[in-house]
């Protein structure tokens, strides 16, 4: 028999989707494939050349638990010159990918029925991580007006004395959305007053188009002794596979952190780590280019879909997702289930276009769309989207 806890886990929807889409891909169907949270750049070669490196020095053993020391350095030199944050080097641990770093910090931080405050919409597994660690997601809703951002009041108004933690994505998976220096003051400032960590993760960090990107924990000493920054070169370094991420957080955290990563994995795989210190020395360029790819494609994508006047859109600042406002649909979807999931299946069946239901990020009125593809694809998926509404209007 299963454990109790296991019982309310929902597999990830993302993943679902995915996997989906590659059955129909392997089956012939012409797929457009707009779901995916998935850079399509290649692995820049500074991080390969170092990983192949690694493999013939044999550094193929056992190392320290938080990670490489030679990575972490330099990770405490980026968090210093590009997140003006000074960290010490024992106060980061590199892990299997951000959401490995996240299991991490919420394994340290919550006890059984502590709650955490996650805003709507929120990344797919942020509720389901919490569970699964014992906590208890308390889901805070924000305003279409305010881009979703959550608000010192909105926070203020769902605090209770089990609340231990807020759950902070900035840029914002799904909606793009990027917080301003005073937002994340007036917010540091109500979760200090009221002793409640800040997850912060920032793993969209350097997708962020032309808005000064300010690191919550940059805003004070207090700020960053209550944030665990969570980062990764997942979606920064295009390496995914390589499942690689870290966290920032204070020294007793950190330890907390290391001890359970010693436990549970001992480290990532070092391959992995000496990649991602090949691509943090060496794949600037690569990744100011990677940057300005997608902000071409965000606004190909958003000057097409503003022409749709049935949909609206969160302007989107950061990361590589538009959140597509479909409510206007209701009445031609004529589904008493789910608006968005009945939007996303009869898109795919009809358009062969793959989107992301909103239900999925605690929003039914939306749906995501990734432009992490090609110019090609933005294009014809959006044109298919828009034909597959007009056909709805007939
Ligand atoms: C907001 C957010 N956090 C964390 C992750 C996980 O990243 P990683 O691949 O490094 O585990 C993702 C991946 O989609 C994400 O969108």
């Amino acid at each position: 028999m299963l454990s109790k806890r296991l019982s309310s886990i929902t597999p990830s929807f993302t993943i679902g989707i995915s996997s989906k889409v590659s059955q129909l891909k392997k089956q012939g169907q012409d797929i457009i494939d707009l779901s995916i949270g998935e850079p399509d750049f290649s692995t820049p070669d500074a991080g390969k050349d170092e990983a192949v490196k690694a493999i013939f020095a044999n550094k193929t053993k056992y190392d320290l638990v938080p990670g490489i020391i030679e990575l972490r350095n330099e990770i405490v030199d980026k968090l210093y010159k590009e997140n003006n944050v000074k960290y010490d080097t024992d106060e980061i641990v590199i892990s299997n990918g951000a959401k490995h770093a996240i299991t991490n910090a919420l394994i340290s931080i919550l006890d059984y029925n502590d709650e955490a405050l996650i805003p709507k919409p929120y990344w797919v597994s942020y509720p389901e991580m919490v569970k699964l660690v014992g906590g208890v997601p308390v889901f805070v809703d924000t305003k279409k007006e305010n881009q979703f951002k959550i608000t010192p009041h909105e926070i203020e108004s769902s605090i209770t004395p089990n609340t231990k933690i807020l759950f902070l994505c900035n840029p914002s998976n799904p909606t793009g959305a990027i917080y301003t220096k005073d937002e994340l003051q007036s917010i540091v400032d109500v979760c200090v007053k009221n002793n409640i960590y800040i997850l912060a993760d920032e793993i969209y960090e350097s997708i962020c188009y032309g808005n000064e990107y300010i690191s919550v924990a940059s805003i004070s000493n207090h700020a960053k002794d209550i944030t665990i920054t969570i980062n990764g070169f997942s979606k920064s370094a295009s390496m995914t596979g390589w499942r690689l991420g870290y966290s920032a957080s204070n020294k007793t955290l950190a330890k907390a952190i290391s001890t359970v990563q010693g436990h549970l994995v001992s480290h990532p795989s070092t391959i992995s780590q000496w990649a991602g210190y090949g691509f943090l020395i060496n794949a600037k360029d690569e990744m100011r280019q990677m940057v300005e790819m997608y902000k071409k494609r965000r606004n190909l994508a958003v000057s097409m879909l503003s022409k749709i006047k049935d949909l609206d859109y969160i302007y989107p600042q950061g990361a590589f997702y538009v959140f597509i406002d479909i409510s206007n649909l209701k009445d031609k979807l004529k589904t008493t289930e789910s608006l968005s999931i009945q939007f996303c299946e009869s898109l795919l069946q009809e358009e062969k276009v793959a989107a992301v239901p909103g239900i999925a990020f605690g929003m039914d009125d939306y749906i995501r769309i990734s432009y992490a593809c090609s110019n090609d694809d933005i294009v014809e998926g959006i044109h298919r989207i828009d034909r597959f509404i007009n056909n709805l209007n007939k």
